[in-house]
């Protein structure tokens, strides 16, 4: 069930895209995108392999260079020194030092934003790694250390989490921990942007931003997916506008214009 924390309607949103466009070596990779991510909620970001998902969450986080429109995230330009201190981003490539153990590779980037031993520890706890904190990071699984991306991610209590695919490899029972977390951390007032393939996940959002080929298909709730999309079933649903999108096209209509139904 959507949430609806009684702060969260009061803030400002945490992100808002205004005719965003992308180009990488000049190739136009993200159209024109306009949408806002609600303070203290979880949105979920998805589309099909390729459709630019990670592209947009590096403009957000400012690792990407925007080529027209505007990027705004928690009241300033994307790409801010200061928003620096209050973003925690999980690439899809795990970023973590291969050399270093579990809990250190943590405390490091607990320590970039004045967090303490304990709560590395505590990070480290959260993503289901407490056994595994004394070991090499290359000694991990895939899926652990991934994990171990995500508790770096978490560590500091960032404002702004942008997590891109954080639960890929996962096992049911860890993911349904992880957004339960992801839940927790929303109703204390963090922001949450997660990419996302598995459409049982992207129940657990409030908004959803769903993206093909660039453009932006729309932002809507869950359950207005559902409506849209025509069936109950969320994968069914996100390929239902995915191929009226196809059909417009074929037919030569332009790309609607943002739909709203959050
Ligand atoms: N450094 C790059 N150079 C050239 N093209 C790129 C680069 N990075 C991304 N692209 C292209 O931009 C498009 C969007 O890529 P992006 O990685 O954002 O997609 P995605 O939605 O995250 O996909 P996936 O679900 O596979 O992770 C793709 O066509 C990709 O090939
Ligand atoms: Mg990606």
């Amino acid at each position: 069930m959507p949430h609806t924390p009684a702060h969260a309607a009061a803030t400002a949103p945490a992100i808002e895209a205004d005719a965003l466009s992308v180009r990488i070596r000049r190739r136009p990779i993200l159209h024109e995108l306009g949408f806002t991510v609600p303070a203290g909620r979880v949105t979920g970001l998805l589309g099909p392999s390729g459709s630019g998902k990670s592209t947009l969450m590096r403009s957000i986080v400012g690792v990407q260079k925007l080529w027209r429109g505007s990027l705004t995230v928690l009241g300033r330009p994307a790409g801010s020194a200061p928003l620096r201190h209050v973003i925690g981003y999980m690439t899809q490539e795990p970023s973590v030092y291969r050399d270093l153990t579990v809990l250190d590779n943590v405390k490091y980037f607990g320590a970039l934003h004045g967090k303490s031993a304990a709560e590395a520890r505590a990070a480290v706890a959260a993503v289901g790694l407490a056994d595994l904190a004394r070991r090499r990071a290359a000694d991990l699984s895939g899926g652990q250390f991934s994990r171990v991306s995500l508790a770096c991610a978490l560590v500091g209590e960032p404002q702004l989490l942008v997590l891109d695919e954080p639960t890929v490899g996962l096992d049911p029972v860890l993911r349904v921990d992880l957004w339960d977390r992801f839940r927790a951390l929303a109703d204390s007032g963090a922001t949450l942007l997660v990419s996302s393939h598995v459409m049982e996940e992207a129940a657990r959002c409030d908004s959803l931003l769903l993206l093909r080929e660039g453009r932006l298909l729309g932002q809507l709730t869950p359950d207005a997916l559902r409506g849209r999309g025509g069936s109950s079933d969320l994968e069914q649903a996100f390929l239902g506008i995915i191929r009226a999108d196809l059909d417009r096209q074929a037919a030569g209509l332009p790309v609607p214009a943002r739909e709203h139904a959050a």
